[in-house]
């Protein structure tokens, strides 16, 4: 029997025995994508702010979603996980999702509690809050405000529709295996005084009597007013060389934002083109105010206000704002605090920079 019919014959048995050779087909394309170079699938793309308004705005005018979901979410996929059967894997990127989310007038959305930790970044209107804990926080525009992992939450609306954006890790824990999601029984949650809520009351200064170590103190929002200020404070500084006046949302204990979300909003001033850099963390991007340019791996991305899109990791990227009038500023989250908590963060400048 010739070496190549042995071979055959034993790769036979062994897939019965759950075995596999490290000679077989299947392994050699696995082999190929193993290199000095992180390899990823996600692709970079811009969602249009009017495509995205006009869908949002067409389910706004439905009453009841034909009951199909309970919250008018705009989930924004991939391209290259849009064939992906099964809808946990159609996502951003393969640790994030972002969604658009509308909420009316009047309406609620139910309070639940999951694993995954998510943000809402607020782009119109106002009247609306989140309830987070039984806190009442009020949705503003530009506000970011945290819905950290095993946060009882919902939202309501008592004012004109309401705009936002969710990110959340659920990508990440659905490769984990590890997520798990309740529904608040018994209605809504209950509010608390405004002398028992953190969030309306306290800033980075808190009390003491209410550390605990299974609930790590958060900032659960982040006014937009503030945020801004310091942008424009900072703006006559030199800034970051690879993104501007570029600010981290950072969590009270001085750590990013969550431990596996980044948030983070950056100021490009009139006409300012950052240099060029890569990192092993992706990025997915808004554009709150002003339009400009992203260069990913030497490939045009125009984007105006309102839009989104992402960077892959390890992607050469700068971002340039078109406006030599208007100062651009980038909404932005990543999932770098996943790469650093494993001590796989990687960072490079480009030739130049
Ligand atoms: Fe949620
Ligand atoms: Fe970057």
């Amino acid at each position: 029997m010739s070496e190549a019919e042995l071979l055959r014959q034993l790769d036979e048995k062994l897939r019965q025995l759950s075995v596999e050779g490290l000679w077989s087909e299947a392994s050699d394309a696995d082999m190929a994508t193993y290199s000095k170079d992180p390899h990823t699938t996600v692709l970079p793309h811009v969602w249009k702010w009017q495509d995205l308004y006009d869908a949002i705005q067409t389910v706004g005018n439905m009453h009841g979603l034909d009951g199909k979901a309970e919250r008018r979410v705009l989930r924004l996929i991939n391209p290259a996980y849009q064939g992906n059967k099964n809808r946990r894997q159609r996502t951003t990127t393969h640790t994030m999702l972002m969604t658009m989310q509308l909420l009316k007038p009047g309406e609620v959305a139910q309070d639940h509690r999951h694993n995954f930790a998510a943000f809402r970044f607020i782009l119109k209107g106002s009247g609306a809050y989140t309830i987070v804990e039984g806190e009442k926080i009020p949705m503003e525009e530009g506000d970011l405000i945290l819905t950290p992992s095993m946060t009882w939450h919902g939202h309501r609306n008592g004012g004109e529709p309401v705009v936002w954006l969710d990110g959340l890790d659920n990508p990440l824990l659905f490769l984990l295996q590890v997520i798990t999601w309740e529904a608040f029984t018994g209605g809504l949650q209950p509010l608390k005084n405004d002398a028992d809520c953190v969030a309306p009351r306290v800033g980075l200064a808190r009390p003491v009597w209410e550390k605990s170590p299974e609930r790590p103190s958060y900032n659960l929002r982040y006014q937009w007013k503030d945020t801004y200020e310091t942008l424009k404070r900072l703006s006559g500084g030199p800034g970051s060389p690879f993104d501007g006046v570029a600010l981290e949302y950072v969590n009270p204990t001085g750590g990013h934002t969550m431990p596996t979300l980044s948030c983070g909003i950056q100021m490009l001033r009139r006409g300012e083109t950052t240099q060029t850099h890569r990192h092993n963390s992706s990025t997915i991007y808004h554009a709150f105010r002003g339009s400009g340019t992203t260069v990913i791996n030497g490939e045009k991305f125009d984007w105006e206000r309102g839009d989104c899109f992402v960077v892959p990791l390890w992607s050469w990227h700068s971002h340039r704002n078109r406006s030599n009038e208007e100062e651009t500023i980038l909404f932005s989250t990543s999932d770098m605090p996943v790469m650093e908590a494993l001590r796989l963060y990687r960072e490079e400048p480009g030739e130049g920079a």
